[in-house]
């Protein structure tokens, strides 16, 4: 055996032996009771850490008055302003953490203390989120245990229990809709109905322990991380130096309520652009264009699909111009993702080369219907044929039973 191995194993077989503080606290009541009974299920539990760990004391002594006596180390209930350093004790130390997961990070303390819950706290503001608070406590699970409070899915419901609650942030001069703003955001969809953990949820945007607002300045990074094509485009835009000190990508999509963007956005009542720009000036008239020119494309792309689901719902064959579709849609598509580079001339390239995929899959569908047409003269002349044959023949028949049986001659 390993000698790390025969470590774990003698936590193992110690925590087996004796362990007089879980003992006593599952026979007690309550929040004295309650540790205990949780504590089985708490990823410091599964690698045999025990309540002393944290609390200090004795676990050898069944004797309460010796088992959490200071002199055993003992120290109670941590006060809230200490529990990062106490869990610290071991997140800040390597050679305690490797030993039980090799790659894991060691910097939580560090980073926490930049953050504004870290730097209110040291001033010893109790309020703010602590480690316990978005990891809880004795039931500490590993983060990529759905049932942790940081999971993804979870994670935003661990942070508004204080920053959707307005009396306990009613001292500090910052909005509580954060929560409510992103439930309606594109981000929670993906996130909870599109089951994409890709997608962003508060912690992503504002880092797990460095809960700062991003920086203005850095907040087309965050973006940017995902969105990395539209952070190239915009970071060569004219807007690049005007938006920076105004939050970038944040200025005409918002930061937690951020909605499926469209057309409207660029021209009508609910524009963007109006709000610094006037219809006459530079980037009025731009913001007219680009609408009119993607609307364009983007009616001749339905047009297209209709005529071809058309064709198609009378067994004509279009399922290649069906797919040379694809290839417009993906022109629309990068037209609205050109609108971040803010020229007109990027949107017009790629409405030209979408308009002229949609100009050959319409002349397919149009072609299509034609040869359904021609099909049916060329059926109706058969039908007809047919129709005055069998007329000629019951014709005939009728007069050979008409014509008068006893004239016949009888053999
Ligand atoms: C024989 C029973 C017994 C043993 C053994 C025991 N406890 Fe307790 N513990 C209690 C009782 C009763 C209380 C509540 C009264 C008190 O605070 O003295 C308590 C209180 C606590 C508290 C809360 C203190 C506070 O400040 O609110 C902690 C934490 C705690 N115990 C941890 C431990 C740890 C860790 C061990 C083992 C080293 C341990 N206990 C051993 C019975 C026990
Ligand atoms: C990973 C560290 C850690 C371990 C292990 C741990 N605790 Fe705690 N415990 C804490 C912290 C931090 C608090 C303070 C919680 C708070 O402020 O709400 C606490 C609080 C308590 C309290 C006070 C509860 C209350 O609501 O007043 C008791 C009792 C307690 N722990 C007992 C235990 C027992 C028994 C064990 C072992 C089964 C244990 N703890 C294991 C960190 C730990
Ligand atoms: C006695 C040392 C020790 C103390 C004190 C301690 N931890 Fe841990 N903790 C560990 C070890 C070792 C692991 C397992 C290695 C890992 O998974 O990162 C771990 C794992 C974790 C994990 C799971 C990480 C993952 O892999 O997903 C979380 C979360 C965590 N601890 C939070 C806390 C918090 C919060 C406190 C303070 C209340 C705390 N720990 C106190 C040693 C400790
Ligand atoms: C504001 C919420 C918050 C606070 C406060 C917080 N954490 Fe975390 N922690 C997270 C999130 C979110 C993750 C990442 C979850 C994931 O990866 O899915 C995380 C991850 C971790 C991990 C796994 C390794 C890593 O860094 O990704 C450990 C260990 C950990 N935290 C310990 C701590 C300790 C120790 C403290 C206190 C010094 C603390 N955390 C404070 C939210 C928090
Ligand atoms: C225990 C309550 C609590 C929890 C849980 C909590 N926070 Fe906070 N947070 C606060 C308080 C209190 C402040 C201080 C407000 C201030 O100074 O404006 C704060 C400040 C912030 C700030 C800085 C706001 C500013 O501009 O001043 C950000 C960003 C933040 N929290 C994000 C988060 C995120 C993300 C989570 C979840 C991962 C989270 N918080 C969890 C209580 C909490
Ligand atoms: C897509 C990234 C993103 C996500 C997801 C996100 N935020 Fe933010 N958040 C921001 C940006 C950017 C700002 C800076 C505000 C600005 O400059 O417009 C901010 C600001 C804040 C602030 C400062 C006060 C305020 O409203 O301006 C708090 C607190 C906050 N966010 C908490 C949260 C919480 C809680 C969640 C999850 C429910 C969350 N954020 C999700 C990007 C994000
Ligand atoms: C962690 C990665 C990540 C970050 C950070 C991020 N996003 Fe997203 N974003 C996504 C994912 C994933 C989707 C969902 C993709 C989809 O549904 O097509 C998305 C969707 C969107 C959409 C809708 C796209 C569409 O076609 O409907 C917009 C707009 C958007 N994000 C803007 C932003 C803005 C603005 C920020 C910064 C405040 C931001 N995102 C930060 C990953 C991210
Ligand atoms: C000046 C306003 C403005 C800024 C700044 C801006 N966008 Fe947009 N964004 C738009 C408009 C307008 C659309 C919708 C175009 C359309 O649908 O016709 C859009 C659409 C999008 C889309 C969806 C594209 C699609 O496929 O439908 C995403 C994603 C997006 N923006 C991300 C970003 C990111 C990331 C940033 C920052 C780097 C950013 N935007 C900055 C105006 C802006
Ligand atoms: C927050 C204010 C603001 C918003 C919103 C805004 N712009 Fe601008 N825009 C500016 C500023 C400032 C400049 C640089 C100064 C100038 O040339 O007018 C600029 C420049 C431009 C330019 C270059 C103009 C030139 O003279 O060459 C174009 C094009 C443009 N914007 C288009 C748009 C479009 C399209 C939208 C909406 C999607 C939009 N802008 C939204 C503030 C804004």
């Amino acid at each position: 055996m390993k000698p790390l191995l025969a470590g774990f194993f003698m936590i193992g077989l110690a925590a087996a032996a004796k362990d007089s503080c879980l003992e006593c606290h599952s026979m007690l009541e309550g929040d004295l009771q309650a540790p205990a009974k949780a504590f089985g299920g708490d990823i410091h539990s599964k690698h045999g850490f025990r309540c002393n760990d944290c609390h200090g004391g004795d676990p050898n002594s069944d004797d309460l008055e010796i088992s959490m006596s200071a002199s055993r180390g003992f120290v109670g209930k941590p006060p809230r302003t200490a529990i990062p350093k106490l869990c610290a004790r071991c997140h800040s130390d390597a050679t305690v953490i490797h030993k039980f997961r090799p790659q894991q990070r060691v910097d939580q303390l560090a980073q926490y203390q930049t953050s504004v819950h870290g730097k209110r706290l040291a001033t010893g503001d109790e309020a703010v989120a602590t480690c316990i608070d978005c990891h809880s406590v004795h039931d500490i699970r590993e983060t990529k245990d759905p049932q942790s409070p940081t999971y993804p899915l979870r994670l935003p419901e661990t942070c508004a229990r204080c920053h959707a609650n307005a009396e306990h942030m009613a001292k500090y001069k910052i909005s509580t809709t954060q929560f409510a703003d992103y439930q309606t955001s594109v981000h929670w969809r993906a996130l909870s109905k599109g089951n994409d953990l890709s997608a962003p949820n508060c912690a992503t945007c504002h880092g797990n322990h460095g809960a700062t607002p991003p920086q203005v300045t850095s907040v087309a990074e965050v973006c940017g991380t995902c969105h990395v094509v539209f952070k190239e485009l915009f970071s060569k835009s004219p807007h690049q130096a005007p938006f920076a000190d105004l939050g970038a990508c944040v200025v005409c999509h918002s930061n937690h309520g951020i909605q499926r963007p469209s057309d409207k956005m660029l021209a009508g009542s609910s524009a963007v652009c109006s709000q610094c720009h006037d219809e006459n000036s530079a980037g009025g008239k731009a913001a007219l264009e680009m609408a009119s020119l993607i609307t364009k494309l983007d009616e001749s792309v339905q047009r297209s699909d209709q005529i071809l689901e058309r064709s198609r719902s009378y067994g004509m064959e279009v399922s290649e111009a069906l797919l040379r579709q694809n290839e417009a849609k993906e022109n629309l598509i990068k037209a609205r993702v050109a609108v971040h580079a803010f020229r007109v001339d990027d949107v017009r390239k790629r409405v030209t080369d979408g308009l002229a995929v949609t100009q050959d899959t319409w002349n397919s569908g149009t072609e299509a219907l034609r040869e359904r047409d021609h099909r049916r003269v060329g059926l109706a002349v058969s039908l007809s044929f047919i129709l005055i044959t069998l007329a000629g023949l019951w014709l005939t028949i009728r007069r050979i039973e008409a014509s008068p049986r006893a004239s016949t001659p009888q053999g």
